[in-house]
């Protein structure tokens, strides 16, 4: 088991990707801190968890709410004692509206959750990696970090600031320790993007045809993914952004 005597908050674990890692990480003998907004799909992936006989428990916490993070990260730590292993996962896609049609308040919610919901979990659980002597920061991006064209304009400004983000705190904490990295999905099979996958002709189906996979993608896929990069096998790796597309990205 890869993952044994470590201790893994994943934020968005009720659903799509942040589920599939949390159920991955516990069978790899993490104890899991599945994190969710919405409480009905975060104690569903505890219970997956629990009826494999791996170790979880469910702390409710909007990323975008300094308050909510901090009980996150305190319960996490009261419960299990340290924090190795952040993920932060959660993210909404914000829609494709155009520019002018794009709300102040739209804005500020998909960069309150994508891009400053990562900085307050990972400000909040810093310290308590430094006592612990190392420390592990996975931030779920986007295809969308790279280029245009992948979503929405908001999305895309969230997520390449997500990359941005990841570089620069892995460069700045590193020697103390802590690694920071990012995971770029391309098209995934979850509720987030499952209204565009039914429509064959839609853009991006077609795209995705064309790609050197020919399909979207599984969480389960991002998930051993993100397992790599928690486990001592990517000790050497930090500040790196895996994509992880089917060969979305590479035309
Ligand atoms: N599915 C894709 O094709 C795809 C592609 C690229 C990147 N991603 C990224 O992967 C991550 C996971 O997405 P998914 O596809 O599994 O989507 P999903 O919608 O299935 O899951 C997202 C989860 O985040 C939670 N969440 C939303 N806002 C939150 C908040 N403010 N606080 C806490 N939790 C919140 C939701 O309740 C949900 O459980 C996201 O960051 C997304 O941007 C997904």
């Amino acid at each position: 088991m890869q993952l044994s005597g470590k201790v893994a908050i994943i934020t968005g674990a009720g659903s799509g990707i942040g589920r599939a890692i949390a159920q991955l990480f516990a069978r790899e003998g993490a104890r899991v801190v599945v994190s969710d907004y919405i409480e009905e799909t975060g104690a569903e992936t505890v219970r997956l968890i629990k009826e494999d006989s791996n170790e979880a428990i469910f702390v409710q916490a909007d990323v975008s709410q300094e308050a909510d993070v901090d009980q996150l990260v305190s319960q996490a730590i009261n419960k299990y004692g340290k924090v190795d292993i952040l993920v932060n996962n959660a993210g909404i896609s914000g829609g494709l509206a155009a520019l002018t049609d794009i709300s102040a308040e739209d804005w500020d919610r998909v960069m309150a959750v994508d891009l400053k919901g990562p900085f307050l979990t990972s400000k909040r659980v810093f310290p308590e990696m430094i006592i612990n002597g190392q420390g592990n920061i996975i931030n779920i991006a986007s295809m969308a970090s790279l280029a245009a064209g992948r979503g929405g304009l908001t999305y895309t400004a969230a997520k390449h600031g997500l990359l941005g983000f990841t570089r620069q705190l892995a460069f700045m904490h590193g020697p103390q320790g802590i690694r920071v990295n990012a995971i770029l999905p391309g098209p995934i099979e979850t509720p987030m993007i499952e209204r565009v996958l039914a429509v064959p002709q839609h853009p991006v189906c077609q795209k995705i045809r064309a790609c050197p996979a020919g399909r979207a993608g599984k969480p389960e896929e991002v998930a051993k993914l993100a397992l790599f990069l928690a486990s001592d096998d990517s000790a050497f790796i930090h500040g790196a952004a895996y994509c992880i597309d089917g060969g979305y990205t590479i035309f």
